[in-house]
């Protein structure tokens, strides 16, 4: 990957530093669901590659989970929450209208310096923050921006439809994305909306269930991120052996291999860490990235490919540099 073309030599590079994740505790199995509703442990890993997920309990707050991945990427990449310029969280489920996560969850940091900020972009949305904190960087505008993923779906799920109930958890996601080694960094990303296909996966503003026509969303999900990451892998100038780990968002363990077997990526470097989240929109690509990291699938300099699909139709794909801030004069010395 060669990084973009900089107006000046002494432009920061930003990589990613640091990851957290954080899950709720209540545990919710395949054999919970199979004892209220009308399906199977078998129907559910067969269809969906899901065997658990989690949700938040009616009086616990994303805001507090969403503060616990944030505290995890700072801490991993050690530093401190006064460096935090600007805190971008993704979602489509904050524990309230207005105001948003980001205030609630810098406040619980201690990031009283950072600009806070939640977007929506649905499962889309981590990656518009990663793309938002590298351009942040890259301008000299910032030093280190937090990003972070985070649902609570299990509050917009309507939990007696089976063909929904199964699919959706909870949990948060972050990063640190700071200043790392020139060269490499975070690359360009590739970006695409189809409003003519909102009506395929919503929910409404008064009736907040998620509706979802299952299979066209399979169908373009898997279309969609197969063409987004190709043209990401051609505009940064990279193969798809050059990538060392690949994160498609985690709606379904088919829908990740039909984009992986499209891509030509080994399922050895392909996360399927939808099997213990079920799908957290948002918060997918972050908690994949976490458990990749905890499982040692990612190392520093290793690079990093990430697609996702979600409500618009909205899609995103981009490559990062990972924790890699050791220069070449470094790693020859
Ligand atoms: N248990 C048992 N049977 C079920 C269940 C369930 N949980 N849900 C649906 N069924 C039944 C249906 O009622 C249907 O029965 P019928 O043939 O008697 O009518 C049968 O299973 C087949 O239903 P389909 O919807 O055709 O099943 P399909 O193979 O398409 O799988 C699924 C459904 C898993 C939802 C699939 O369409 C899919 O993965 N779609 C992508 C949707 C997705 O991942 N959405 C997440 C949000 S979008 C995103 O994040 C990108």
């Amino acid at each position: 990957m060669t990084a973009p073309t900089s107006p000046s030599a002494a432009r920061p590079t930003p990589t990613i530093l640091g990851v957290g994740a954080a899950l709720p505790a209540q545990l919710i199995t395949n054999a919970q669901l199979v004892a209220r509703l009308d399906t199977s442990d078998e129907w559910i890993v067969r269809r969906t590659g899901i065997r658990e997920r989690r949700h938040l309990e009616a009086a616990e707050s994303l805001a507090a989970l969403t503060a616990t991945a944030c505290a995890g990427a700072l801490d991993d990449a050690g530093h401190q929450a006064a460096e935090v310029d600007h805190l971008i969280i993704a979602t489509i489920t904050p524990d309230r209208l207005t105001p948003g996560l980001a205030p609630a969850v810098a406040a619980r940091l201690g990031a009283e310096h950072a600009g806070v900020v939640d977007i929506n972009a649905a499962c889309a949305g981590f990656l518009y923050g990663l793309d938002q904190a590298a351009a942040l960087i890259e301008s000299g505008r910032a030093r280190h921006v937090l990003v972070c993923g985070a649902e609570a779906l299990s509050r917009i799920t309507d939990h007696e439809d089976r063909a929904t109930a199964v699919l959706f958890g909870d949990g948060a996601g972050a990063v640190l994305v700071g200043p790392g080694a020139p060269g490499r960094g975070i690359g360009a990303f590739e970006f695409g909306y189809d409003d003519g296909l909102a009506d395929t996966l919503y929910a409404e503003r008064d009736v907040r269930r998620l509706q979802m026509a299952g299979q066209q969303v399979y169908r373009h999900a898997v279309a969609r991120m197969t063409e987004a990451a190709q043209a990401v892998l051609a505009r940064n100038g990279v193969s798809v052996a050059d990538v060392d780990y690949f994160v498609a968002h985690q709606a379904n363990a088919r829908i990740v291999s039909a984009v992986a077997d499209a891509l030509g990526v080994p399922h050895a470097k392909v996360s399927f860490n939808v099997e213990w989240t079920a799908n957290t929109s948002a918060a997918s690509i972050p908690l994949a990235l976490a458990a990749a990291e905890r499982d040692g699938l990612l190392a520093p300099g290793s690079l990093v490919g990430m697609v996702a699909f979600g409500a618009g139709f909205v899609w995103a794909a981009g490559l990062a540099s990972w924790k890699d801030t050791v220069t070449q004069q470094q790693r020859s010395t």
